[in-house]
């Protein structure tokens, strides 16, 4: 199995540690979650980001917030057990893969409860550790499956971060490209910078040139332009939640690129594991869409850049209509889309 030059985050001498994201790429610095709210914090603070790897670290919090305390009876511990994952579920609505997690995690407890709360703890590690492991099979088999779509230098559109960064693997868009370059195949990739937090101008960006990929960064608007000179062959994107119907919930700009692939009659394909599928979702109009703080847009990294007061809409994902999706590349293989034609 591929390892990456470092490591998003990792269970060690009984504490989270995740590479802070916010200080990627000039700084490669490391987080101790050594408690749940810390771990809740980093989240919602972007710390650590990206569907999978939000769903990962969420499982690391659970243990963290019921391990080193004394419970005087069960309703004490389920009453805590219901207070940590409240409070790591309200961290950000949109990934699916944070209530899939805490899902697993909560039905530990439910089919355990003939168990000691130390034996009980113990069991809530274990699942962690598979939730993370299990990522990581996932993360490889999109990648082979993936690659099977790229040929010899073909050039590859890519929004955002899906990632190792993102996962807790080789990551899924990525993770397609990796698996492809190590096959042979010479691919190159266009990655979106996009705004406003930056995640493929910082994150995309660092990871491939680490892998020695040949990465061009671009400004978001840039894309109609490259797919009309045909120096693009196809996109591929992450998902944060697929609906029942195949609408598609990732970073805001997905959507923008999904109308411009196909008015290029090129290939938009969504690689995702299926923790990332929201079967009790009919469709992605039901997908609850995170907003963030203006600051974000308006003070980047730091420093004004536009009027005081003026206001802001800033949503941080939007839904790409399954009718704009080719296929869906996921551990179990390639699904088509609506947009598939062989
Ligand atoms: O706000 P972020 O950085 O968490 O958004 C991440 C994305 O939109 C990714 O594309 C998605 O989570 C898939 S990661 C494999």
């Amino acid at each position: 199995m591929k390892e990456m030059n470092f490591k998003t985050l990792e269970w060690k001498d009984g504490y989270l540690v995740i590479l802070d994201q916010t200080k990627l790429p000039l700084q490669v610095e490391y987080l101790d979650c050594k408690n749940f709210e810390q771990v809740a914090k980093a989240i919602k603070d972007l710390n650590i980001r990206g569907a999978p790897a939000i769903g990962i670290a969420a499982g690391f919090g659970v243990v963290l917030g019921m391990q080193n305390r004394d419970y005087k009876n069960w309703e004490e511990y389920q009453n805590r057990l219901n207070q940590v994952i409240s409070i790591l579920e309200s961290t950000r609505p949109t990934a699916v893969n944070l209530f899939w997690a805490l899902d697993r995690m909560r039905k530990v407890v439910e089919n355990n409860k003939d168990k000691n709360f130390e034996e009980l703890n113990q069991l809530l590690l274990k699942e962690a550790i598979s939730i993370h492991q299990e990522d990581k099979l996932m993360c490889e088999r999109i990648g082979e499956h993936g690659a099977s779509l790229l040929k010899d230098g073909d050039t590859v559109l890519t929004h955002c971060n899906a990632g190792a960064l993102a996962t807790g693997g080789i990551g899924t868009a990525l993770g397609i490209i990796y698996t492809a370059q190590a096959q042979g195949k010479k691919i190159k990739v266009f990655a979106d910078e996009t705004r406003p937090v930056l995640q493929g101008a910082r994150l995309t960006v660092w990871e491939l040139k680490q892998e020695g990929v040949d990465v061009t960064l671009i400004c978001d608007n840039t894309a109609a332009v490259l797919m009309k000179k045909k120096k693009i062959d196809c996109v591929i994107v992450g998902a944060d939640r697929i609906a029942s119907n195949g609408d598609v919930a990732n970073k805001i700009g997905t959507y923008n690129l999904a109308v411009l692939a196909k008015a290029h009659d090129l290939p938009f394909y969504v690689a995702a594991p299926s923790s990332s599928f929201d079967p009790s979702i009919s469709d992605g109009e039901k997908i609850k869409i995170e907003e963030r703080s203006e600051d974000e847009v308006t003070c980047g990294f730091g420093k004004r850049m536009t009027p005081l007061g003026v206001k802001v809409y800033s949503p941080a994902f939007d839904v790409t209509p399954a009718e704009l999706i080719t296929a869906y590349i996921t551990e179990e293989g390639i699904k088509e889309g609506v947009r598939f034609k062989v």
